[in-house]
């Protein structure tokens, strides 16, 4: 075979086949409705969008405070760019290791009132190599079905054995925890059990019985990692998420969250005792071998965490619970019935995806920016609108979107199918 890169011939047909082979691939994600693509968005992030050059109402962000544009954010960014520069240069170990990383787990480990944090460039990184360190192919993995991808994922490169319990159920979750107590007894070495679960579902947001959760992981001798990725800033006297609602704090061994939801920035943390996060400084292969986030990030998502701790923050949270009430209240005078969750992820159930997709394209030509969270997000069929509230939206705003969704639900009703359906 010749595998000379510089022989035309070789290089042409090799290119042929890979086109060949994704474009079937392609294909068939488009035949199914599931084609995703790129929509460019030309303005910071909040209520008035530019998406594609139109002035849009934006229902899609995870920046639920209101953070992400936020003069105190943004001054802290500039600042830590006037001091910092821009790049890190390397990964914490080697001599990326600057001062407002070493801020930010400070204020992290306050804010979430334990001994120790440590930030990752992003949740993913943070979930990768977090679980891929725990645990190894003699361990033990228990996972919520509907837990987040990262984490999924973290659980599959870790080669320990995964199992899923049905969405928030504890009989299922305590039947896999008394397999993985029979295969503890039988091993050589012990092996450890890692139960994970977000406290605030993503895509559905309903609540964990977080409580219920901790008790059978620790009866059946577990660790809990709970990813409060959607709770911080929302849940908690202290808006620290939703164990502090609950009063369960210490029965979470690995807390775990994204500095890009709430706090307005970007990058994951977890946090914990010392010992766990001096462990995953050497272990978590996703922390040690990146280079470290930019500083005027991190800079920024210590100040969104002192937002939320400070007055203001607890004025923006009470706001957002508030518009979440005239959402669902605007939801029934359209006809559409909230679904029955206590957060600020309101998910409008469509169940066919080609119907989601347009009812969401046709929202957008009118100026209403919600996505279409399809297949492999969610189950298929499962397909929805993710509405989300944030604290700068207006109660006018709301009558709005709410209008503008029950008009274009009675355009396309149920059962509606489009055999030419191409992605818009
Ligand atoms: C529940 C949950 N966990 C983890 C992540 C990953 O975080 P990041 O976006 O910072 O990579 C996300 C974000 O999409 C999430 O929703």
């Amino acid at each position: 075979m010749d595998l000379n890169p510089h022989n035309d011939r070789t290089v042409a047909s090799r290119k042929h086949n890979l086109s060949g082979a994704l474009d079937d691939q392609l294909e068939e994600i488009v035949e199914l409705g599931l084609m995703r693509h790129l929509r460019e968005i030309d303005s910071p992030q909040g209520v008035n969008v530019q998406v594609e050059g139109h002035e849009c109402l934006n229902y899609s962000s995870n920046d639920y405070l209101g953070l992400a544009n936020h003069p105190a954010l943004k001054e802290a960014a500039i600042k830590a760019i006037e001091k910092y520069g821009v790049g890190s240069g390397a990964s914490r170990l080697i001599c990326g290791n600057l001062r407002p990383h070493v801020e930010l787990e400070e204020t992290i480990a306050a804010f979430k009132g334990t001994e120790a944090a440590l930030a990752f460039s992003s949740g993913y990184a943070a979930a990768v190599g977090t679980v891929s360190a725990l645990l190894g192919r003699d361990d033990i993995v228990v996972v919520d079905k509907l837990t987040h991808a990262s984490l999924i994922d973290g659980a599959r490169l870790s080669g320990a054995k995964l199992r899923a319990f049905a969405h928030n159920d504890l009989q299922k979750l305590e039947t896999i925890l008394k397999w993985a107590t029979r295969l503890q007894g039988e091993a050589v070495h012990a092996r450890r059990i890692l139960v994970i679960t977000e406290s605030v579902f993503s895509m559905d947001g309903d609540l964990a019985p977080l409580k219920n959760i901790a008790e059978l992981t620790h009866q059946y001798g577990g660790w809990l990692l709970v990813d409060e990725a959607h709770s911080v800033g929302l849940f908690g006297e202290q808006r620290r998420g939703l164990a502090e609602a609950f009063e369960m704090h210490d029965d979470i061994d690995i807390h775990f969250g994204t500095l890009g939801k709430a706090i307005g920035s970007a990058g994951g943390y977890v946090a914990g005792n010392a010992t766990l996060i001096n462990f995953l400084i050497n272990k978590a292969r996703s922390f040690i071998f990146s280079t470290a986030p930019l500083p005027a990030v991190s800079a920024a998502a210590t100040a969104g965490i002192r937002l939320i701790q400070s007055e203001e923050g607890e004025v923006r949270r009470q706001r957002v619970w508030s518009l979440i009430d005239h959402l669902k209240s605007e939801l029934l005078v359209q006809g559409i019935t909230p679904p029955p969750t206590q957060s600020s992820i309101i998910p409008i159930v469509l169940g066919q995806e080609t119907r989601a997709r347009k009812i969401a394209a046709e929202l957008l030509k009118k100026g209403i920016y919600v996505p279409a969270i399809r297949y492999p997000t969610v189950a298929m069929g499962k397909a929805r609108l993710r509405v989300s509230m944030t604290a700068n939206h207006e109660v006018e705003q709301i009558k709005l979107l709410c209008h503008m969704l029950g008009e274009t639900m009675n355009e396309f009703p149920e059962g509606w199918t489009d055999e030419d359906a191409r992605p818009a």
